[in-house]
């Protein structure tokens, strides 16, 4: 059976749209519970300003009340180096560094051009001895610059790994990829990076994530980012909803013979909780 990974991405990419502040317990109660569901791979917060997402203020203490499962990878954005540094001292096993392929996106999401953002992470680099993902945002559509061309992202991604990321997720981060857009820009990015380097990473506003990611599945990719419960959306990008829902994908790639290990009633479990926290 072939394998795929799922990468939860709710209790950062969910949490950290929510209007009203959810409180650490609750934050680590859902962490926790998402760990005992076999995923391997958790992003649990964000080191950021607390002034541009105040939901992720709490991080370093979100990150040292998790009960740790030693066969689950913790991850945590970082914008910069300061945030970097943070994650470590929180223990992660992982940090994630995110760039944009639209100039819009990036000025509105971190106040900075596409060349300094990667110019941000260089030190990143130079400091991390954990293994660093890549996020690219806005791969098919930016809410400030329209529709973005395929070679842009294909540029940005191919920046992030040869800056030493292990893999890139390409986000579709307002939702409105059509099934062929995805298809046009894979075929455009697979000339150059091999399937097994990305990673997909669907926002569900119009409903096309699953068809999106059947497009991604038949190019190759075997890791999709999803949050459970569907939660979220980004501060940065009015009206996008929230990453496909982890237990809809599970149910998805079960249907086509694919082999996630994890456990579906563990995982409604946790979805309960994601709505019962985001209140
Ligand atoms: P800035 O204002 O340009 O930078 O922010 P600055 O260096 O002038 O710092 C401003 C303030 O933030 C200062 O505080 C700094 O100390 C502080 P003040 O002097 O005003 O009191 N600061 C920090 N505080 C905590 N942790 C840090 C940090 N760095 C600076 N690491 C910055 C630049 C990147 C920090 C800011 O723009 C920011 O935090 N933006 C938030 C970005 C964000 O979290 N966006 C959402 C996540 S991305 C996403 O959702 C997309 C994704 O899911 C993929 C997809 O869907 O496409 C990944
Ligand atoms: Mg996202």
């Amino acid at each position: 059976m072939s394998r795929v990974t799922l990468v939860e991405v709710g209790p950062r990419d969910g949490l950290q749209n929510q209007p009203q502040f959810v409180a650490t317990p609750d934050k680590i109660k859902l962490i926790d519970a998402l760990s005992a569901s076999g995923l391997t791979q958790i992003e649990v917060a964000s080191f950021v300003s607390p002034k541009w997402v105040p939901q992720m203020a709490d991080a370093a203490a979100v990150c040292a009340g998790i009960a740790r499962d030693p066969a689950v990878k913790y991850s945590a954005l970082t914008p910069n180096l300061r945030g970097f540094e943070a994650a470590n001292e929180a223990g992660v096993d992982s940090v994630a560094v995110f760039a944009s392929a639209s100039e819009g996106f990036s000025q509105k999401n971190i106040n900075c051009s596409i060349k300094e953002s990667l110019e941000r992470f260089f030190p990143i680099f130079d400091h991390s001895n954990v293994p660093i993902r890549g996020y690219v945002s806005c791969v098919v559509e930016c809410p400030y610059d329209g529709l973005i061309a395929p070679d842009a992202v294909a540029e940005v991604t191919m920046h992030l790994l040869d800056m030493g990321c292990y893999e890139v997720s390409l986000g579709d981060t307002i939702g409105r990829a059509t099934p062929q857009q995805v298809d046009r820009l894979l075929t455009c990015i697979l000339a150059q990076i091999p399937a097994g380097k990305l990673a997909g990473h669907f926002h569900d506003t119009h409903g096309q994530a699953l068809d999106n990611i059947d497009v991604a599945l038949a190019a190759g990719i075997r890791v999709f980012d999803a949050a459970v419960g569907g939660l979220g959306g980004c501060p940065f990008a009015p009206g996008a909803a929230g990453n496909v829902a982890t237990e809809t994908v599970l149910a998805h790639l079960q249907d086509c013979g694919f082999d996630t290990g994890v456990d579906a009633d563990a995982l409604e479990q946790a979805a309960a909780i994601a709505l019962e926290v985001k209140g």
